[in-house]
């Protein structure tokens, strides 16, 4: 693979030719938001933070799905891709409960951090709470889909990097949702390896005793599948 060479808000980069703009533009040090973007996961181009301008192309680009291609110039600081950002964040902010500071992923939630970045969206979107009861039966992992914003990262992460498929995206009531793969996480065949925990950006799917935290001391780690479970063979 050879290398390409492309502009992005004024900074001449040179990136390899199968990274995105998204991934060049990180790799150095230029910040677009991004949300349904997994470093690990095929792009979807779904939660449009991404959206940057691409000179010659009409509207905006998902700069985590667009290629990179040679001489290309790109404005992550445009004006209508700005607007398509704060429009992106209010429609996640329409269902997601905003009370931040009671949910056990406050300090660390993604959405939370990429609306600040994003600034005041204005919440101009009438809130519709989803009335989703969390569902505590496993005793590893809390399932509280009221904040799902459907990213789909979990699900992806079951399927590409776990190829099981325990979740799965699925219309409830008319409204899309993520949902087990089945009655129980135990009969959708899920290994309990943590990817979807992992890489969930809110608050919607936890651990319950901090079995995935990697920060936590490694006698707390119950680990009955982390060191054991073929599962893991590609955590990154
Ligand atoms: Fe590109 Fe979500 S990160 S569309």
């Amino acid at each position: 693979m050879g290398t390409v060479q492309l502009t992005i808000d004024g900074y001449k980069i040179e990136a390899d030719e199968s990274k995105t703009v998204l991934e060049a533009a990180l790799d150095n040090g230029i910040y677009i938001p991004h949300l349904c973007h997994h470093e690990n996961l095929h792009p979807n181009g779904g939660c449009r933070l991404c959206v940057v301008k691409q000179d010659g192309v009409d509207g905006v680009i998902t700069s985590c799905s667009t290629k990179v291609k040679e001489g290309m110039v790109i404005h992550t600081k445009d004006e209508q891709a700005e607007a398509i950002r704060k429009l992106s964040c209010d429609f996640m902010f329409k269902t997601h409960p905003t009370e931040c500071t009671g949910c056990p992923k406050y300090g660390k939630c993604q959405l939370a951090s990429i609306s600040q970045y994003v600034g005041d969206t204005g919440r101009d979107l009438r809130y519709c709470q989803i009335r989703v009861t969390a569902d505590e039966s496993n005793p590893l992992m809390l399932h509280e889909m009221h904040r799902c914003i459907l990213c789909g990262r979990c699900v992806r992460a079951c399927n590409e990097m776990r190829g099981v498929g325990a979740l799965k995206f699925e219309k409830v009531d008319g409204r899309m949702r993520v949902v087990i793969n089945g009655d129980s996480l135990e009969e959708a065949g899920c290994r309990f390896c943590g990817a979807c925990v992992e890489v969930c950006p809110t608050g919607s799917i936890r651990d319950k005793v901090g079995v995935f935290d990697d920060n936590l001391p490694k006698e707390r780690a119950l680990v009955p599948c982390r060191e054991a479970c073929p599962a893991h063979v590609n955590v990154p």
